[in-house]
């Protein structure tokens, strides 16, 4: 039987979903389910490794059967998942440590300040291209091989795996035969030294991490083994893994150097693939690997910034001024063109290029006149205004980039009032495309590259990417640089440094 089916599981944040495409990526059906968060202390953030392990197996299994599809059709599984977060597990028994310690938590953030403090930050960032922050897996590692009791001993013995959620996926899915990584997901636990394209002993020293914990790192489109027979109905090779962001960038098309993507979720990601070109950033950017094909690495410049989406999931579940999300853009579209309220969405502080933890929200402007309107557009423009921030720090930082076309995805693209706003605030042209599951798109795309089934990046035929609608800017360069200053304004005020 020929292979006509490719498999994404994107193992997210907040949802765990299979999508199953034909080998021309189109989405053919969707299975989803939603993921449990635990807030054990204030600024934690948990996930429980058998609801992942579970939500992942059975949205496979939906997935394949809602495509009307069984396992010898399948041409390939390919993994994308939440980044950095951080799983410890038993080897002989596969049972997990400690639940996994997710990219948002902060509980290592006075250990990053040890580090900065120390003067090792340089150190961190010339060999990860990180900065010294809990976002990253080091910390969190470090923290479980020192608070769970036993942990460190047994680590050391050799009889503990750890991974990020794709090694773990991996592991479970190939009932522990395979214990191993993609580039890009290596590249996020600031143990991995992406200009070599190693794990890193200085840094395994600094953080004392055993390397015997540490998974195999391998290309993005690859054979990363086959998944046991009884778990979809027969053996499934998995064929492609990549971290969510990077996949969203291999989904985006995004394969020449000065390519850039913007995904719209709880927070926003932007990636500019710098090509062969390992970019230091001189402003506060992260430097990451956007994808690994036949050894070959290619390079990101990355803004992270942590609150987008959320602040709409703000505006209605803690002001209640909404019902639906999407009353958002259709208030904003009413507000008051005279007002200027500005919300710096700093709940959980500032990401790049701020990286301002202590930082807290805040509106400025308001006068009696203000209501949801006004509120909801200060919301809205706040994504815009951060994307700003972070594509001028990678023009700052690579020149090369002046000539952009922003690609962009993610829920929050679905409102034409916010896409405008953006390309009007950058003044260059917002891209919209057909397939918004870009992160699913990529994953398919990788599994489907290395199954035969999808041409290399540097093919012809290689346009998976279509366009649905570009945003072309029309407000007034001097109107735009104006609005920008209120809102930088805003965020000198809300920083603590
Ligand atoms: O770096 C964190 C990122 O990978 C999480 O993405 O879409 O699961 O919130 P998402």
């Amino acid at each position: 039987m020929t292979a006509d089916l490719l498999l994404a599981l994107d193992q997210g944040t907040t949802s765990t979903r299979t999508i199953a495409f034909d080998p021309a990526l189109r989405p053919l059906a969707t299975a989803q389910q939603e993921l449990p968060q635990h807030f054990p202390a204030p600024g934690w953030v948990e996930h429980e490794p058998e609801d992942i392990w579970r939500s992942s197996l059975a949205t496979l299994r939906d997935a394949l059967a809602a495509a009307g599809g069984d396992a010898r059709r399948v041409g390939g599984i390919g993994i994308t998942n939440q980044r950095e977060t951080t799983l410890l597990w038993d080897r002989a028994t596969g049972r997990c440590l400690h639940r996994a310690i997710v990219w948002q938590d902060r509980r290592t953030a006075e250990y990053c300040a040890t580090l900065r403090a120390e003067g090792v930050e340089p150190l961190l960032t010339e060999r990860s291209g990180l900065l010294a922050d809990p976002y990253f897996s080091a910390t969190k590692l470090a923290w479980m091989l020192d608070n769970v009791p036993g942990a460190r001993a047994a680590a050391e013995r050799g009889a503990l795996a750890f991974g990020t959620v794709d090694a773990f996926l991996i592991w479970r899915l190939t009932g522990g035969r395979v214990h191993a990584t993609d580039a890009t997901n290596a590249a996020r636990t600031m143990l991995f030294d992406i200009r070599r394209g190693a794990w890193d002993d200085e840094l395994l020293r600094l953080f004392r991490i055993p390397r015997a914990v540490l998974p195999q790192v391998l290309d993005c489109a690859t054979e990363f083994g086959t998944t046991d027979a009884g778990l979809l109905g027969g053996a499934v090779p998995i064929r492609g893994v990549a971290g969510d962001q990077q996949a969203a960038t291999v989904g985006q098309g995004c394969f020449q150097p000065g390519m850039v993507k913007s995904t719209y979720g709880t927070g926003c990601f932007a990636l500019l693939n710098t090509g062969a070109e390992l970019v230091a950033s001189r402003n506060r950017l992260l430097t990451t690997i956007a994808y690994q094909l036949e050894g070959q690495r290619h390079y990101a410049l990355e803004g992270a910034i942590f609150v987008a989406g959320a602040a709409v999931q703000w505006l209605r579940d803690g002001l209640g001024i909404i019902a639906q999300a999407a009353e958002a853009g259709t208030l904003a579209a009413q507000a008051d063109p005279a007002q200027q309220v500005v919300l710096v969405p700093a709940f959980t502080g500032l990401g790049a290029p701020h990286w301002d933890p202590e930082a807290r929200a805040a509106i400025f402007g308001l006068t009696r006149g203000s209501g949801r309107a006004e509120l909801c557009r200060a919301a809205l423009e706040s994504v815009a205004f951060q994307t700003r921030d972070l594509i001028d720090a990678m023009h700052a930082d690579w020149p090369a980039a002046r000539e952009m076309v922003l690609r962009v995805d993610g829920g929050m693209v679905a409102s034409d009032w916010t896409m405008q706003f953006l390309a009007d605030l950058l003044g260059a042209p917002v891209d919209r495309p057909e397939v918004r599951e870009t992160t699913a798109l990529g994953a398919a795309y990788l599994a489907g590259l290395q199954a035969g089934l999808c041409p290399a990046p540097g093919d012809s035929g290689a346009t998976h990417w279509r366009l649905e609608r570009r945003f072309v800017p029309a407000m007034a360069r001097a109107e735009a640089s104006r609005r920008h200053a209120v809102w930088q304004d805003a965020v000198r005020r809300t920083l603590t440094h």
